[in-house]
């Protein structure tokens, strides 16, 4: 009987103590559970927007694009030549592309390249088209291109879509005169060769180009220079650009990569001022050159690093300043981020000198979160372009045939061109981190202005690929009856649109933002892009 007793005796025993540790478990998880909301509510994201202040201009030009011949960037893409397609164009150009980018307000655009620039010779791309001689596109897979697109063509083109032209002078294996030439062929309205030349080729009048480039990473593919070399080519070159009546020259001076901060000391310091009114900076998200990944098929850690890469922006702005702050303390020289963007494997299947990629939400996330960072230097930093405009690398729109769609980054561009031109509203943010294992990166990114009709815009972007964001900003300075708002949101940051389903990931309305005595509270889902307007 004891027997049979005692284990039920001690299994009863053995039961509860199994129980009481279960409770005891629950306890201690609820406990971690509920610390853990305590903290992530707790979580600092809070902002003051003093909308009374602000003295400098978000330049719109900060909003500009780059048209390289690489790929199918411009063949392709932007220019389909007018016989032989059924796409509508005007003088060969899409309209849809057109279209698409007037929405953007486009502001300028960089051609024709990059490292093509070095390579490209104008005089071959003027005239009879079946007369122009043809060119290797020796950077970008090899092919021979026709010159069918010259400077007529790009020319007219800015003008169809409302933006400034910005040329790129070939000074890696061009000559002093063959820019200076460009410059009053585009330029000069008086009697000289070059406008007789211009004339006879069907335009009259001077397009009055304002943007040149220099040479292009003149470090690299513009021809392995030296910053002390380039520097004193650069005077010689600058020199023979001449003004018009009507056109200085905004010479841009070929600048550094990433982190070379000895270029620009070098290029700040040699080259006289009065000769040099922008240099450049570019700067890729690339997770690694050997090992760049695929565009639209990411892990997190992926996503992490390419964001990491992305928001070295802020670091690299930063130092390049304070070097242009020690020679330029009235920050005259403007720095131009004539390149910047993600940059990963090329789809499967396309010819890898073409650099044709997808564009995720993923790539959203970098771009308001590189534009906000752009906002927030505008002292310094007055025209930027996105690398690249159409089938190349971080592309706003991408075009198969005759169809054409528009990207998660041209969604960006598009809700963010409130911007341009409004005045920076100093924004004291302060933000909790997105984790990723041991290393970190801030959660939220915002910027915001105010345009001239007095309304003010405030862009957030939540960089935290799951946890929603809640935020608090106290808007200082004004009296706010009303916010209304835009999101660019999807289920996944693998999130794309295809020419099947070309408005997959599109902008909707925001109505997690409310409005109460100048508080400002907004939920932020994770890995969204918001723009709100505060009137
Ligand atoms: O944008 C692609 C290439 O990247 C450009 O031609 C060059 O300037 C840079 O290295």
């Amino acid at each position: 009987m004891q027997l049979e007793i005692q284990p039920k005796r001690f299994n009863g025993n053995s039961t509860m103590r199994l129980s009481l540790i279960k409770v005891n478990r629950l306890v201690k998880i609820t406990f971690i559970v509920l610390l853990f909301i305590c903290f992530n509510s707790l979580a600092q994201n809070k902002g003051v927007l003093n909308t009374d202040q602000g003295k400098i201009k978000i330049d719109k030009h900060i909003y500009g694009h780059f048209s390289e011949h690489l790929g199918r960037c411009i063949y392709g893409g932007f220019y389909v030549g007018e016989s032989n397609t059924k796409i509508a164009n005007k003088e060969g150009v899409r309209l849809d592309v057109v279209d698409a980018l007037k929405k953007l307000k486009i502001p300028n655009l960089r051609w024709p390249g990059g490292c093509f620039a070095d390579t490209y010779h104008w005089k071959d791309g003027v005239g009879a088209k079946e007369k122009r001689p043809t060119i290797v596109n020796t950077w970008w897979g090899g092919v021979t291109e026709d010159n069918s697109f010259g400077t007529h063509d790009f020319l007219n083109m800015c003008e169809l879509l409302g933006a400034e032209p910005y040329l790129s002078g070939n000074v890696g294996s061009g000559t002093v005169q063959e820019l200076s030439d460009w410059v009053q062929y585009v330029n000069f309205e008086g009697i000289s060769p070059m406008s007789k030349w211009r004339k006879e080729n069907g335009r009259d009048k001077a397009w009055n180009v304002k943007y040149w480039g220099i040479g292009n990473e003149a470090w690299g593919c513009g021809g392995n220079m030296t910053a002390e070399y380039y520097a004193n080519i650069y005077r010689q070159y600058a020199t023979f650009m001449t003004s018009t009546e009507k056109v200085k020259p905004f010479r841009i001076a070929s600048g550094a990569s990433s982190s070379d901060y000895h270029w620009t000391e070098v290029v700040m310091r040699d080259i006289p001022h009065n000769m040099l009114e922008g240099i450049a900076l570019h700067h890729y998200s690339v997770i690694d050159w050997s090992k760049k990944g695929s565009a639209a098929d990411f892990t997190e850690q992926q996503y992490f690093q390419t964001m990491q890469r992305a928001l070295q922006m802020e670091e690299l702005i930063t130092k390049h300043s304070t070097i242009m702050d020690k020679y330029d303390p009235q920050k005259r020289v403007a720095l131009v981020v004539d390149e910047w963007g993600g940059w990963y494997d090329v789809e499967t299947g396309t010819n890898p000198g073409f650099l044709y990629q997808q564009n995720t939400m993923r790539d959203a996330i970098l771009a308001g979160a590189t534009l906000n960072i752009f906002h927030n230097h505008s002292d310094r930093v007055r025209m930027a372009n996105l690398a690249q405009t159409v089938n190349v690398l971080q592309a706003v729109v991408l075009t198969q045939e005759e169809k054409m769609i528009v990207t998660p980054t041209y969604h960006v561009m598009e809700m963010y061109n409130v911007h341009q031109d409004a005045t920076l509203i100093p924004f004291d943010f302060t933000t909790d981190d997105y984790a990723l294992g041991t290393e970190k990166l801030p959660a939220v990114s915002v910027s915001a202005s105010k345009d001239s009709a007095g309304v003010t815009h405030v862009s957030l972007v939540n960089i935290d690929s799951k946890n929603t964001k809640e935020i608090t900003i106290d808007l200082r300075g004004g009296k706010f009856s009303s916010v209304t708002g835009r999101i660019l949101n999807s289920p996944k940051l693998q999130d794309h649109n295809t020419f099947e389903k070309p408005d997959f990931v599109k902008p909707v309305v925001f109505k997690q933002a409310t409005l109460s005595s100048n508080t400002l509270k907004v939920t932020l889902p994770a890995h969204s892009v918001v723009v709100l307007e505060l009137r």
